[in-house]
């Protein structure tokens, strides 16, 4: 990468509990020795305690004006899709301009971020959308999706394991030997692999349930038993190898597929997505009825509505004896960590993307042309334009 002449900005996120940012010093060190002008908002980093002495040292510029980070950048780089800013009174669109460009999350697909797409396309910003990143072997080092499904997957089996009111593993003492809890993981993508992996670290007995046999092998391979859901091969996996939404009569089965596993689970763990989908609901309030009092599930599927009939968005809920975690945007609760992967993600793919000191928007090239979301005003996204698209 030559990045002569290109100025990127660091802006703070400012969605409520958001910690991460999208550069550490390390990252700013490698941007500025290349050539660029990297300007950070103050305090950017300090929700995952990077201070702005270390990026000040590591070669970028401060500012304590957010208006200015944007005013002053080529490239924009944020964890969050842009928003309305209360501090500032004003759209993070609203600060951008035609031809400057974004890399962030943006969920193009997903309905609730339309406005924002329509905003970034008729401000005439060029962006591109992390989560879109093809899932092919020369972009693994940019794919931030994977990276924050690690740190989700890891966390979550801890929130739940800090809430259960037994020991995890099997401890023995001079009063007796405890049995070890069981964790039943439901999803075995990449969150849900590494929460077995967790789990079984902490001396759980593991089990998993996905739709698709690829992830139960995975699953498999890592300790965990596999819940059978019968559910075949052809309804459940489509092009790419990804999961399908379930229809409706397949996913009761699916659910009775489960009863037995999740009434007897001291903690569950839900991660079951369909990319650009909502996620689908497989624990029914029937089912967290028959669960042991005390027992945990943390719904990490929750930020694309959950995969449990009753749990609610940002709330811990006890219900039925359950406690029933839906914490939203789980990574942030891991904040050095993942922003470690996310800015070590993004600094891939900038490094990828900058040709001469510009940013090379080739549209042949497939990670390019997937996660282009915006361009010269129009919206060029498959997966945003189908889902604008009225049936
Ligand atoms: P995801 O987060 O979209 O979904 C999580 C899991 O939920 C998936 O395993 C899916 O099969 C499962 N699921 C969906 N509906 C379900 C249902 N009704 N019941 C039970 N489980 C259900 O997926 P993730 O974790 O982002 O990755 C999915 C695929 O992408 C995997 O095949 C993975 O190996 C692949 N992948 C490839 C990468 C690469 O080649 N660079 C990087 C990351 C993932």
């Amino acid at each position: 990468m030559s990045s002569h002449r290109l100025t990127i900005g660091i802006p703070k996120e400012i969605m409520l509990g958001e910690r991460r940012v999208a550069a550490t010093p390390e990252t700013v060190r490698r941007l500025v020795s290349a050539g660029a002008t990297v300007v950070v908002e103050t305090g950017a980093g300090a929700g995952s305690f990077f201070a702005d002495d270390e990026y000040r040292a590591a070669g970028a510029e401060l500012s304590p004006d957010a208006e200015a980070v944007f005013a002053k950048s080529d490239l924009i780089l944020k964890v969050k899709e842009p928003r309305f800013s209360d501090q500032i009174g004003k759209h993070e669109v609203d600060l951008m301009r035609e031809g400057q460009c974004l890399i962030t999350f943006l969920h193009p697909a997903s309905p609730a971020n339309h406005p924002t797409i329509r905003k970034l396309a008729a401000k005439g910003v060029t962006a591109l959308s992390l989560d879109s990143i093809p899932r092919i072997s020369r972009a693994q080092t940019m794919d931030a999706l994977t990276s924050m499904s690690t740190a989700a997957g890891y966390k979550a089996v801890l929130m739940a394991a800090n809430m259960l009111p037994i020991f995890v593993p099997m401890i023995s003492s001079a009063v007796g030997t405890t049995q070890p809890a069981s964790v039943l993981v439901i999803g075995a993508g990449v969150a849900g692999l590494q929460s077995l992996a967790t789990a079984k670290r902490l001396g759980a007995v593991v089990s998993a349930a996905d739709i698709r046999p690829d992830a139960c092998e995975q699953a498999m391979s890592l300790g965990a038993k596999i819940i059978d859901l019968q559910i075949p091969a052809e309804v459940a996996v489509g092009k790419g190898g990804y999961a399908m939404k379930l229809p409706e009569k397949w996913l009761v089965k699916e659910q009775q597929a489960l009863r037995q596993g999740v009434s007897s689970a001291d903690i569950i763990i839900l991660t079951a997505l369909i990319p650009g989908k909502v996620a689908p609901i497989l624990i029914t309030e029937e089912m967290v009825k028959s669960m042991k009092t005390g027992s945990v599930i943390v719904d990490v599927a929750i930020d694309q509505g959950g995969n449990c009939e009753i749990s609610e968005a940002a709330k811990l809920v006890t219900k039925h004896g359950v406690n029933i975690d839906g914490t939203l945007n789980i990574p942030s609760m891991l904040p050095r960590s993942s922003t470690w992967m996310f800015a070590s993600n993004v600094y891939n793919l900038v490094v990828y993307l900058i040709k001469e000191g510009k940013v090379n928007l080739d549209t042949d090239d497939e990670i390019i042309a997937s996660s282009l979301v915006t361009k010269d005003g129009k919206i060029l996204h498959a997966g945003a334009l189908e889902a604008m698209t009225p049936q």
